[in-house]
């Protein structure tokens, strides 16, 4: 089956879904995205999604297209047929028809979106843990817009999978922000969980809200707090969240290894949790 793309009101096939040069999503990244999950045909987390998607649009000073979203993600998932996936969906600022940096008047947004089908991850292969490269967070200020600017994202990221590990954890002046993908947390010995408080430095991410609410309903004692590096090499569990990874468990950050170098009991109990949510 093609792959089909929602390109601003129509359902195209992939070669066919085109945007302008001039789009100013290609030539600023002046644009910004989601990654929607879908389980079982279903869309979950749509309305924490759009709310995000709503605040990166206005922190980009990018008008909120006025859709049926709901119609558009069903349409999707039917045209693309398989029960587990991703919806993406990017609004960039739209087409100039030239280049020129000032944000003008009255331009309408380009609207796209398409299916991912990143699988999702295996209890066997959460259990095993991921390998992960600490890094220095060169981003800019303002990681809690979602935006597709991501070329620091991109760099970081391959730092760490050129030296063998799965994907980057970023650290700020001694302290760990989030993933290069993904938000973090850590176990201490003492069984607080802490993760790095919402602000600028990262992403609000909305398995990392999930996470922190199922973590309260639990009753576990939670931080949301800094996190310093040497913290987070002594933990007795470290996680990272996302919509494609869940939450996976991190077992070794650079050359050490973290707990027992499997995933852990406090993991275990969360993530049966966070499982029962998408059933
Ligand atoms: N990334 N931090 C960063 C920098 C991210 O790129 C992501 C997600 C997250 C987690 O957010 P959420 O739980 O809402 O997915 C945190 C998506 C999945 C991506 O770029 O593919």
């Amino acid at each position: 089956m093609k792959p089909i793309v929602y390109i601003n009101g129509n359902y195209v096939a992939a070669e066919d879904a085109k945007i302008s040069v001039f789009d100013r999503g290609f030539l600023f990244a002046d644009s910004v995205y989601e990654v929607i999950p879908v389980y079982h045909g279903q869309v979950y987390f749509a309305e924490k999604h759009l709310a995000r998607l709503e605040s990166s649009l206005a922190s980009a000073r990018i008008p909120m297209p006025q859709l049926d979203w709901m119609t558009l993600f069903q349409e999707l998932i039917t045209r693309n047929n398989a029960p587990d996936l991703q919806i993406y969906l990017q609004i960039t600022r739209g087409n100039q028809g030239m280049r020129k940096h000032d944000i003008p008047a009255a331009l309408e947004p380009t609207v796209v979106a398409f299916t991912i089908h990143t699988p999702y991850p295996t209890l066997a292969e959460q259990q095993q843990g991921l390998r992960i490269q600490l890094v220095e967070d060169i981003r800019w200020l303002r990681c809690d817009i979602k935006t597709t600017a991501l070329l620091a994202n991109v760099l970081l990221n391959d730092d760490a999978v050129s030296v063998g590990a799965s994907t980057a954890l970023l650290v700020r002046d001694g302290f760990v922000t989030e993933g290069s993908t993904s938000n973090v947390f850590m176990v201490d010995h003492q069984g607080t969980v802490y993760t790095p408080p919402k602000n600028n430095l990262c992403l609000p991410g909305i398995t990392r809200q999930l996470a922190i609410d199922l973590i309260s309903s639990l009753n576990w004692d939670l931080r949301e707090e800094k996190i310093a590096r040497e913290s987070l090499l002594q933990a007795k569990e470290v996680w990272i969240t996302s919509t494609t990874k869940e939450i996976y468990p991190v077992t070794q950050i650079n050359d050490i290894t973290i707990g027992q170098g499997y995933a852990g009991d406090y993991w275990q109990q969360l993530n049966e949790k966070y499982q029962q949510l998408i059933k």
